[in-house]
């Protein structure tokens, strides 16, 4: 056997934000978004919905859609998140207690990528026998944290969740190869300030909303998003034209292009979905993997490239055979 996605569910909140909308209180347009990003729209927790919020209902869905049997036999929850309801308990705890279930749980930082480094921990786990099944969720209310004042942020961001269960699938199948990194020396280009006042170069931790320099985090996100994948592909012994379906990190339609043309993949082999719901972070792939899957994109003995980057910086691809 081997180890690979069980079961997946999503959530997004109902309320809609248009760029439309962020015209009449942000000095923006439709058309610069649209034209820079490929975003249209994103969703907006409700007052009252928090990250473990939209979490479970993630979970909720994973149920629907797979039954309650699901979730017996996970004895690990992983919650990947740029936004806890707290900096302790972890987030992935109150998904425990909601759930009444008997596992370990913890919440992991990486920035967007997070849920991939989910995934790898997940696999590793499942493989090395440390746990049956886990549980492995991107959550994210970025609207909580966001300064609706700043252009050059406040229309990016989304919120949403995605849950997946990573756990043991007939040899042949699940996770292939992973690639992992992260660069450190560059934290001071995206962060948003908890703790510490600055970081250590110096930088000052921005409290205000996320700080974000767009020209350096692009460059960074066309080099790894190549590097990345190229890296996975190759571990994973296979060549990028045998990639079924490229799942990127829904950030910028501009940087999934270049992605997309350096793997020299068609865009019907590429899934994008950030012009409904924006940058959602460590939910971004989960949302889309499910989008591809209710259309009927993927079919059995596909191999699934997915890749992300973020804040840390960050970055991880990971190849699967579904
Ligand atoms: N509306 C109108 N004008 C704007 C807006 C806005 N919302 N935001 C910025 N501008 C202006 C700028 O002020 C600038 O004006 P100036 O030339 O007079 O100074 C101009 O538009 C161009 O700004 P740039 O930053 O150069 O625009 P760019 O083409 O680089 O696009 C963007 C900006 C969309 C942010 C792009 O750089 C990008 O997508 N970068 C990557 C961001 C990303 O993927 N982040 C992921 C984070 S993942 C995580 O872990 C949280």
């Amino acid at each position: 056997m081997a180890a690979g996605l069980v079961a997946l569910g999503t959530y997004v909140p109902s309320k809609v934000l248009t760029n439309k909308d962020l015209e009449t209180f942000l000095d923006t347009s439709d058309e610069w978004i649209t034209t820079r990003t490929g975003i249209k729209e994103r969703r907006i927790a409700a007052e009252n919905e928090y990250t473990s919020t939209l979490a479970i209902q993630a979970v909720e869905d994973l149920i629907r859609r797979h039954g309650q049997a699901a979730l017996d036999g996970v004895d690990m929850i992983i919650s990947a998140t740029n936004t806890p309801d707290a900096l302790f308990p972890a987030t992935a705890c109150l998904i425990q207690a909601h759930f009444g279930l008997n596992a370990a749980a913890y919440d992991l930082l990486a920035g967007c990528p997070g849920w991939l480094y989910g995934l790898s921990q997940a696999y590793g786990m499942v493989e090395a026998g440390i746990a049956r099944k886990v549980l492995v969720v991107g959550a994210e209310a970025l609207s909580k944290i966001m300064d609706w004042e700043d252009r050059s942020t406040a229309v990016l961001f989304g919120d949403a969740a995605g849950a997946a269960i990573v756990g043991k699938v007939p040899e042949g199948y699940g996770f292939r190869a992973f690639a992992l990194g992260a660069d450190g020396t560059s934290a001071k280009e995206l962060h948003y300030g908890c703790v510490a006042p600055n970081l250590p170069d110096g930088t000052p931790l921005s409290r205000k909303g996320i700080f974000m320099n767009g020209r350096e985090v692009f460059k960074f996100a066309v080099r790894v998003m190549n590097t990345a994948t190229l890296e996975a592909i190759h571990k994973a012994g296979l060549r990028p034209e045998e990639i079924s379906l490229f799942i990127p990190h829904q950030a910028n339609y501009r940087i999934i292009d270049a992605a997309r043309e350096r793997l020299g993949l068609p865009w019907d082999r590429v899934v994008v979905n950030l012009d409904r719901y924006g940058n959602t972070s460590t939910a971004s792939i989960p949302l889309a993997l499910k989008d591809a899957l209710s259309q009927g994109k993927i079919q059995d003995g596909d191999h699934l490239l997915l890749v992300s980057f973020g804040a840390g910086l960050t970055w991880a691809a990971t190849v699967m055979t579904w």
